[in-house]
């Protein structure tokens, strides 16, 4: 007697914050001590691709990425908080209930190296997974706050373009039947909005990072002072200011408030105590260049970001890619150097699924 396989795949970018995300405020919820902005970087170079398959033939939830078998993680906290996140908004909830799920999912970038694999990662998971239950949103969001209990950044992949993760009054409600924290992504400027942006990837090294940003974060949080300063007196003005140079395509204000920003977290990780260091000399070096070239162009034309690994991503206008390719190429002739477009679409306007 045969019985189906119900199965989708999607696939999600990943996203580069420019003001970033660090600092839990509630561990349970994944809920942030701050909001944050973040480009959605298109589907060509860095994004995830994830299966979901349901039958009544499995035994036991199960994972797999790249390849091999994560055993174990269909018991953890955020696989589980994903799978039953959506299948509480199936269209259809009875019919997947009692159904066990099989995902697998494909990096097509380096793992943990600080380059969002955990973003993509957890945005194709709920993307997958809402796409093979056809689950429907009672409120505008409410998939990303699902993502966000995967990974926090994960939430801003579901959205293409200039995407913000507000903190929310992390209350949680029982609303509708299931908790759920009011912290939720917002899309700010779609895709088509900024074509120009262009975002390069520098991949310094494709090791994975010793702290993990859970842990990182968690540190920070006890021991950063500065972090605290940034969360109440730095980030709001910020994320204002930074929203406006978006919106006005104003590349000069956009790249100085992301290179702050970066350099403003690296401090708080510096601030840390322990410290925690995730740029290296490499990483360094690229900030020096990038600042004699828009002093040598007498404007920003390149602005650096940094996340928890040594990876450099460049923004940038399209007329300077290929002169800051060939800047990069000058001082590290490795065929490391990726570029890709940004600003791609994301899961919820988007016509490639
Ligand atoms: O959500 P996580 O655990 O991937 O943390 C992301 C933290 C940063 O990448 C450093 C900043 C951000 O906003 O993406």
């Amino acid at each position: 007697e045969s019985s189906p396989i119900w199965m989708a795949t999607v696939s999600a970018p990943t996203n580069i914050a420019c003001i970033k995300y660090w600092g839990k405020k509630d561990a349970k919820w994944n809920t942030p001590t701050n909001d944050s902005v973040s480009v959605t970087l298109d589907q060509k170079d860095l994004r995830a691709v994830t299966t979901a398959a349901a039958s009544i033939k499995f035994e036991k939830d199960r994972l797999w990425l790249n390849g091999e078998e994560e055993v174990g993680a269909s018991d953890s906290k955020r696989f589980r908080a994903c799978v039953d996140g959506v299948k509480a908004l199936a269209a259809d909830p009875s019919k997947w209930k009692d159904l066990k799920i099989h995902v697998s999912s494909y990096n097509t970038f380096p793992t943990a190296a600080g380059l969002a694999s955990s973003a993509a990662g957890y945005a194709a998971l709920v993307a997958a997974l809402a796409e093979l239950m056809s689950a429907k949103e009672t409120y505008q969001g409410q998939l990303t706050t699902i993502a966000r209990q995967g990974s926090g950044s994960a939430c801003r992949s579901l959205y293409g373009g200039f995407v913000a993760w507000k903190a929310g009054s992390a209350e949680v409600s029982t609303e509708g039947g299931t908790p759920w924290a009011d912290s939720m992504a917002v899309q700010i400027a779609d895709e088509n909005h900024w074509p120009e942006l262009r975002a390069v990837i520098m991949v310094v090294s494709d090791e994975k990072k010793d702290t993990s940003s859970t842990a990182g974060m968690s540190t920070s949080v006890a021991t950063s002072t500065l972090l605290q300063h940034r969360i109440a007196k730095v980030v709001p003005e910020r994320m204002a200011s930074i929203e406006k140079a978006f919106l006005e395509k104003d590349f000069e204000s956009f790249g100085e408030l992301t290179m702050k920003d970066s350099n403003q977290f690296h401090s708080v990780c510096a601030d840390t105590y322990p410290p925690i260091f995730y740029m290296n000399d490499v990483s360094r070096t690229i900030v020096r260049i990038v600042h004699a070239y828009n002093k040598w162009a007498g404007e920003t034309r390149v602005a650096y970001t940094y996340d928890a690994g040594p990876n450099a991503v460049l923004y940038t206008l399209e007329k300077y890619v290929v002169e800051v390719g060939a800047l990069m190429a000058h001082y590290f002739p490795s065929p490391a150097t990726a570029t890709t477009a940004a600003a791609a679409d994301g899961y919820f306007n988007d016509s490639t699924f």
